[in-house]
């Protein structure tokens, strides 16, 4: 039985325009509030950086994107595509396997344009309050402000899809880091290297953006040592650069700006650059307790998805980290449309909570730390799991690729699991 509800979208990105077409799919009544004046989110590149390069000022003025200006896609194209609007068969002006940034936002305005999102947006609108008011059924009131008026309306159901690359992480447990006086920044504000010229750089992280980072600042800074918690990494000279090396954590920051590493080498650095990723950020969101963000974990969140408490009507998109985003978003996007039509039917509220329980049980015996509550990484069976939701199936032709992919990035390596994949599956 069709079920139309009054749904409020919260953000025009890949999560929020693909949540946009399948709630339109399923006849639901589309808001998408977007607070930019265009849709694409962490695509469209900002030149901007924040006044506070760190981030932690709360009254700053937030730049919501976390682009460089050089950076190319870290999945082949065609992992970043819907199963009925593929980015691999769609070349605009950039036909590399992994295209730069520009590329992904035509790709994403061509999506909008092709199943007519437009009109469902309301642009340069800020929300900023989704509150969830329970009288006779439970619904949520959504205050947002657009040029300095503001509205509050009520609808039946919210999708979160604000995105989580905006709001830094810092790495602030390294004594002596607070009253460092040179310069620090967080990868968030990175768009050149042009800064770092000359410079001394410590790099903190190991993650995509501190790999793609570091590399683009060795070929104009003096120094580049990069530190990471991980204890993969031994102390050593980078093979493609003769003034990159690789550290292990930092032990501490003396006063007169020595960085000491746990490996024991010290040096005396120019600019400290996080790159930590970010942190999950809802401050819109008054749930009085029903989830919780605690950090980098939302909830409970079934599936990474539903508090169950409040599912369907309350969801959460392109939460897992780490992953084959699009896909992940697409078909969430999915099962939340068709909960919400009654053509799906969810778990009741206890059977959820006890599989999330499970979870967080899970993670501990496997000593999982907590912020890799949302950690999925390259694999398909969660994929799998909510294609399956909805009837569908990830096709084997996809599913290869996926795992395809998978043995590149084990084989060959961050610096040539892009070349290994397009040798089997060429652009
Ligand atoms: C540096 C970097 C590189 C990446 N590279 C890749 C890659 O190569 N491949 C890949 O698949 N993924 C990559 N990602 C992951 C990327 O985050 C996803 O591809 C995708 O953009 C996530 O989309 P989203 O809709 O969840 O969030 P976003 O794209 O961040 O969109 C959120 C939207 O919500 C809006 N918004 C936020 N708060 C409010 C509010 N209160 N009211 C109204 N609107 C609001 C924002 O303006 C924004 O438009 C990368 C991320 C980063 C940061
Ligand atoms: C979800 O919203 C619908 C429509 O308003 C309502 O009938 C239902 O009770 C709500 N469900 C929950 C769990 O709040």
């Amino acid at each position: 039985m069709a079920n139309s509800l009054k749904v409020a979208v919260i953000g025009a990105g890949v999560a929020g325009l693909t949540a946009a077409r399948e709630l339109q799919r399923e006849s639901h009544q589309v808001v998408v509030f977007e607070k930019s004046h265009r849709l694409g989110g962490t695509w469209v590149y900002d030149p901007q950086t924040e006044s506070d390069l760190l981030g932690i000022d709360p009254n700053r003025d937030v730049v919501h994107g976390s682009l460089y200006k050089s950076l190319r896609t870290n999945l082949p194209r065609q992992l970043m595509s819907f199963t009925d609007f593929k980015f691999g068969e769609k070349l605009y002006d950039d036909p590399h396997i992994n295209p730069g940034h520009e590329e992904v936002l035509k790709f994403l305005e061509d999506f909008a344009s092709h199943f007519k999102l437009r009109e469902l947006i309301r642009f340069s609108t800020v929300v900023t309050r989704v509150e969830v008011v329970e009288s006779a059924v439970t619904a949520f009131v959504v205050e947002s402000e657009t040029s300095g008026s503001s509205s509050i309306e009520v609808f039946d159901a919210v999708v979160v899809c604000n995105g989580h690359n905006t709001e830094p992480q810092l790495a602030t447990d390294i004594p002596g880091i607070e009253t460092w006086s040179k310069k620090q920044m967080h990868s968030h504000n990175y768009r050149d290297s042009e800064p770092f010229r000359d410079q001394i750089v410590v790099i903190i992280g190991s993650g995509p953006s501190a790999i793609d980072i570091s590399k683009e600042i060795a070929a104009v800074a003096k120094e580049v040592h990069m530190s990471s918690r991980s204890t993969r990494f031994k102390v050593a000279k980078s093979e493609n650069f003769n003034n990159m090396w690789q550290h292990s954590k930092i032990n501490c920051i003396k006063k007169d700006g020595t960085v000491i590493f746990e490996d024991g080498f010290s040096l005396e650095a120019d600019i400290i650059c996080h790159c930590t990723g970010y942190k999950l950020y809802y401050p819109f969101l008054k749930t009085n307790g029903i989830v919780t963000i605690e950090d980098k974990r939302v909830g409970p969140l079934y599936k990474h998805v539903f508090p169950p408490q409040l599912a369907p009507n309350l969801s959460f998109i392109g939460i897992p980290e780490e992953s084959f985003t699009f896909c992940i978003i697409e078909c969430q996007a999915r099962w939340i449309a068709q909960a919400l039509s009654h053509k799906v039917l969810l778990p009741s509220k206890d059977e959820m909570l006890i599989d999330v329980e499970e979870y967080y049980q899970e993670m501990k015996e496997k000593r999982v730390p907590e912020h890799k509550t949302h950690y999925i990484g390259f694999q398909t069976s969660y994929i799998e799991w909510m294609f399956d939701q909805t009837g569908m199936v990830l096709e084997k032709p996809l599913k290869d690729m996926f795992e395809y992919f998978n043995q590149c990035l084990m084989s060959a390596g961050v610096d040539g699991y892009m070349d290994a994949f397009s040798h089997k599956y060429p652009v």
